[in-house]
């Protein structure tokens, strides 16, 4: 299977690549650079097999999230779920709960099929495109239950914290896509990264902070084996959990 807008790329995310400058016919937000990667056997079976039934492709307008799904119920957006380890996860956990998950990573995209496949997964649908443009063209305001930000590219480079996802335009973006009540759930292990969370969250009118500054980590979000590594070497991890008033 062909990914769609695959532009292989030697780069880690998050770090030195990318332009400073952007296009002048670009000034958006560009949170990712399509890392190179390689599909495995498995993932590529999951692709064929499983693509089908869980990719939604995108498309510039609304989607029917209860046809989508084949049924009604809480949707949450996850935005950049990596190999989809707390993924699959967390629909195991929350049954009840749909979740459309967008990844641009085509190993990323794979491994999560396959966690489809192996945990017979229905709650899962996957959209293999910039959650930016899923949130603006898709998903209509006020549809969403929740939103997951886990461990998204630091940038960490001064002259690259613009391509940081947490900053205040999207954040408004997601807020208004909030049903009221519900809520926005990221994560960290960058310190200053965790610290520019707590101030755009906390000034963005539509959001309520469910703590006092940082939140407990909640049940629902797994410790990752990536997570796991790192309080294993004295890195700290940041949970801020806001609220759509
Ligand atoms: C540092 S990884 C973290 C992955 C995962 N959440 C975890 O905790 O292991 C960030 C991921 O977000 C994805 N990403 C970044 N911006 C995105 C966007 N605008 N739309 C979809 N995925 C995005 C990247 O491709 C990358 O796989």
């Amino acid at each position: 299977m062909t990914f769609p807008d695959t532009v292989p790329h030697d780069l880690p995310p998050g770090d030195d690549a990318g332009d400073d400058k952007p296009h002048p016919l670009h000034r958006r937000l560009k949170s990712f650079v399509k890392r190179a990667g390689r599909t495995t056997d498995g993932q590529a079976r999951a692709f064929a097999e499983l693509g089908p039934l869980f990719l939604i492709p995108y498309q510039p307008e609304p989607l029917d999230l209860t046809a989508a799904f084949g049924r009604a119920g809480p949707t949450v957006l996850e935005i950049g779920f990596g190999m989809g380890e707390a993924t699959a996860h967390i629909a195991t956990v929350l049954p009840e709960t749909n979740f459309l998950c967008c990844e641009v990573h085509e190993p990323g995209v794979g491994a999560l099929l396959k966690r489809i496949g192996e945990q017979s997964l229905s709650n899962i649908r996957i959209c293999a495109h910039d959650a930016v443009d899923v949130l603006d063209h898709m998903l209509r305001p006020g549809s969403l239950a929740g939103v997951h930000v886990f461990f998204p590219d630091p940038w960490h480079k001064k002259r690259h914290n613009k391509r940081r996802l947490i900053q205040p335009g999207f954040v408004k973006k997601l807020a208004e896509h909030l049903q009221p009540g519900g809520y926005i759930h990221c994560a960290t292990d960058w310190q200053p990264y965790a610290e520019q969370m707590l101030e755009v969250l906390s000034a963005e009118p539509l959001l309520r902070n469910t703590a006092e500054g940082y939140a407990p980590k909640p049940g629902y979000r797994p410790l990752t084996k990536f997570e796991n590594r790192g309080i294993k070497l004295g890195h700290g991890v940041w949970d801020l959990v806001f609220h759509r008033a």
